[in-house]
C-alpha cells in the first residue's frame, strides 16, 4: 500500500493499468489498496472514469536529507518511517539492538502511538510530527535534571518560531495554546540513571491536524493556529536546532540556568490548581518550579514540592 502511495506521492492522475503495471499487481488489486489507503491512512482519492487516480491532495513526506541539510549543526542520524507503533518504542529497540546514539527516529504515522499516563497519541498519517531523539547521557542525574522541561520550552520556543505567538507551557511537559493541547512531550529511559543510560526525547507536535474525532482532550495544531500550511520538514529542522541549542545549555550549566525562562512561559503560574495523582487530589496554588523541575505547590499555606512522571494539574474550577 505504502508503494502504491509512493506512485501517487505527486498529486497527478495515473491509471489503474500504469499503477498495476509499476508494482506487478493487477487493476482489481490497485482497487483494493486504494481502498485501503482511504480506510487506513485517511487520505481522500479521486477517481475519474478514463484518467484514473489521484490523491486529493498532493502528500509533502519526510525526508531525511532534506532536515539533514536543514539542521546540519546537529550531529544525529535521522531515520524516517512510514508507518511504525510508536516512535518511541522503535527507539528503543534499536537501543536495544546497539545503534549509537545520538539519533532521531521519525514517522508518518504511529499505530501505537504513546502518551502519558498510559494514554495513547493520536498519530494520523502524514499530518504531525512524531520525534524521538536518543541521545545517551554519561553524567549522571545532573544530566537529567527537568530535561522533560527543556524539552517543552525549546518546543515552545519552535512553535513561536513558526507563528503559534502564544504557545505556553503546563507543567510538567505539555505546550499548550489557551486551554488546548498543540504538542505532548514523553521522555522514556533505559540504562542506569546513576550511571550511563539512553533517553528517549518523544515530542509529538499537532502540525496540519484539522480534524480527530478519537482525541479525548481539547486541542489545536499549528495550521489552525496560523492558517497556514506547515512544511514539517522545516518544523522538524527548527526543532532540532532549538533543541540542540537548550540542550547544549543544559548540559552546560544545569536545569538551575532555565528554570527562571521556564517560569515565566508557564501559563499556570500562580494559579489555583488540582494536582492529580491515580486518585488521589492535592488542591493548591502554583508557585513554580524548584531547581530540579519539580512543582512548588503552596498547599494550606505550606509550600510543597511535587515530581514524578503519573502526576498531571488541572485548573480548579473556582480559579
Ligand atoms: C503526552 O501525552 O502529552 C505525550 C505525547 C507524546 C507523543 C510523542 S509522538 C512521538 C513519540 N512517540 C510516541 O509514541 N510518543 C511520543
Amino acid at each position: 500500500m505504502l508503494m502504491l502511495l509512493e506512485l501517487l506521492k505527486d498529486g497527478r492522475f495515473h491509471s489503474g493499468q500504469a499503477l498495476g503495471d509499476a508494482l506487478g499487481i493487477s487493476r482489481s488489486a490497485i482497487w483494493k489498496q486504494l481502498q485501503q489507503m482511504e480506510a487506513e491512512l485517511g487520505l481522500s482519492i479521486h477517481k475519474v472514469r478514463g484518467r484514473g487516480y489521484q490523491l486529493a491532495a498532493p502528500i509533502a513526506s519526510l525526508d531525511s536529507a532534506e532536515i539533514g541539510r536543514q539542521a546540519a549543526v546537529c550531529p544525529w542520524s535521522v531515520l524516517v518511517y512510514d508507518s511504525i507503533d510508536s516512535t518511541n518504542a522503535e527507539a528503543l529497540r534499536l537501543i536495544e539492538h546497539g545503534r549509537p546514539s545520538p539519533f532521531l527516529v521519525l514517522a508518518e504515522r504511529q499505530t501505537a502511538g504513546r502518551g502519558r499516563r498510559g494514554r495513547k497519541w493520536v498519530s494520523p498519517f502524514a499530518e504531525n510530527l512524531y520525534y524521538s531523539l536518543v541521545l545517551r547521557i554519561e553524567g549522571g542525574m545532573r544530566q537529567l535534571e527537568g530535561l522533560s522541561l527543556v524539552v517543552g520550552l525549546a518546543v515552545m520556543q519552535t512553535l513561536r518560531e513558526l507563528g503559534v505567538s502564544s504557545a505556553g507551557l503546563k507543567w510538567p511537559n505539555d505546550v499548550l495554546v489557551g486551554h488546548k493541547k498543540i504538542a505532548g512531550i514523553l521522555l522514556e529511559l533505559v540504562g542506569d540513571p546513576a550511571d550511563v543510560c539512553h533517553v528517549v526525547l518523544g515530542v509529538g507536535i499537532n502540525a496540519n491536524m484539522r480534524s480527530a474525532d478519537e482525541v479525548d482532550q481539547e486541542w489545536t495544531s499549528v495550521r489552525l493556529e496560523t492558517g497556514k500550511i506547515v512544511d514539517r520538514n522545516e518544523l522538524t529542522s527548527r526543532l532540532s536546532l532549538m533543541l540542540k541549542s537548550y540542550l547544549d545549555r543544559h548540559q552546560m550549566s544545569g536545569f538551575s540556568a532555565i528554570q527562571q525562562e521556564w517560569e515565566q512561559n508557564h501559563l499556570w503560574q500562580g494559579r489555583p490548581v488540582s494536582l492529580i495523582a491515580g486518585i488521589n487530589k492535592i488542591d493548591g496554588v502554583v508557585v513554580g518550579i524548584d531547581r530540579q523541575g519539580a512543582l512548588r505547590l503552596m498547599v494550606d499555606g505550606v509550600e510543597r514540592v511535587y515530581s514524578g512522571g503519573e502526576l498531571s494539574l488541572r485548573l480548579r474550577d473556582d480559579s
